[in-house]
């Protein structure tokens, strides 16, 4: 059997209402997942299926060959877990706080590391009810590693960090997967998702609406790319250039849209040199992650 998590038909109603909808998904191990949609899509109702603290009402999730749904426990001691809002004991100090997850476990990485590793060094002996929000953040992401997990989940540990922090967030979350861990995150934030995600899916009203590599979903639905250059240059329809849909003039300049950007880019350059020309106001831009994600949600991201 192939190593790895695999959710098979999950469903789990609130009341009347459908949070998460006969999903089925598969993350091989040692990858990092992201799970991305909208709010309320059903991506936190879903981890907490996987980390084994929620029951589906249907459907099972395996972890290798041991079922979570009937083994959460056990499963859960290969698990750790950032939920999406944490709490703590405010009297308690960083490191009193580690040391304290650090005594539940058998299995267990230092207090000390973990303090470096997520920046936490200079508030360590500083109460945790005076920490800020991105600094309880990485407290949050420092207990979810306590007990040396193979498997990470992390709810949104991106929110409310800044910019810096985010940076040194993805420099851990890359090593935990060097390290030969897996970690399924969420996130809102799709530069996040394109540069740590290997596989994503894009899920909305609790099933998954695609899945694949950043790339393969780019591709996927958006494959087009756009070069615009100034009209001057003097491209029009007549000027045969691979990969290209179609070629448009807007005011001054002209937008060629491309299925191939580099075939199209490579006979652009052959062209302009055969012709004597200069590619005056060239641009490109290729579709994003958050093109896809409009394009599948119909929706924006609200945070
Ligand atoms: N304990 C609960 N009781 C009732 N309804 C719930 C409960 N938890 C979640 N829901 C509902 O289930 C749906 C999915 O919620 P969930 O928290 O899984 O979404 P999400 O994708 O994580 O959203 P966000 O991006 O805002 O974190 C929402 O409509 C939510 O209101
Ligand atoms: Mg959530």
């Amino acid at each position: 059997m192939e190593k790895g998590l695999r959710l098979e038909n999950i469903s789990k109603r609130y009341g009347t209402m459908t949070a998460v909808d006969s999903l089925t998904l598969t993350v091989p191990s040692g990858i990092v997942f992201g799970l991305l949609g909208p709010n309320g899509a059903g991506k936190t109702t879903t981890l907490e299926i996987i980390e084994g603290l929620r029951r589906p009402d249907e459907g099972h999730v395996w972890w290798n060959d041991m079922d979570v749904t009937r083994n959460p426990e056990h499963a859960r001691s290969h698990f750790g877990m950032q939920l999406q809002t944490s709490a703590f004991f405010e009297l308690l100090t960083v490191k009193e706080t580690l040391e304290l997850f650090h005594s539940l476990y058998r299995k267990r990485l230092s207090v000390g590391d973990l303090i470096e590793r997520l920046d936490l060094t200079e508030k360590q002996n500083a109460r945790v009810g005076g920490l800020s929000g991105g600094q309880q953040q990485r407290l949050a992401l420092a207990c979810a590693l306590i007990n040396d997990p193979e498997v990470v989940f992390l709810d949104e540990p991106s929110a409310g960090l800044d910019p810096q922090a985010r940076r040194t967030l993805w420099d851990v979350i890359l090593g935990l997967k060097s390290e030969g861990r897996t970690v399924v995150l969420t996130t809102h934030y799709m530069e996040e998702a394109e540069v740590l995600a290997d596989r994503l899916a894009i899920i909305d009203h609790g099933h998954v609406l695609d899945e694949g590599t950043p790339r393969e979903l780019i591709q996927r639905h958006m494959p087009a790319a756009v070069i615009e250059l100034s009209r001057t240059v003097g491209v029009d329809a007549s000027v045969d250039l691979p990969a290209v849909q179609r070629t448009e003039n807007r005011d001054e300049m002209t937008i060629l849209v491309s299925d191939h950007l580099e075939n199209t880019l490579v006979g652009l350059v052959n062209w302009a040199q055969r012709e004597g020309r200069e590619l005056t106001g060239l641009t490109t831009r290729s579709a994003t992650l958050e093109d896809v994600f409009l394009e599948l949600t119909g929706r924006s991201l609200r945070e």
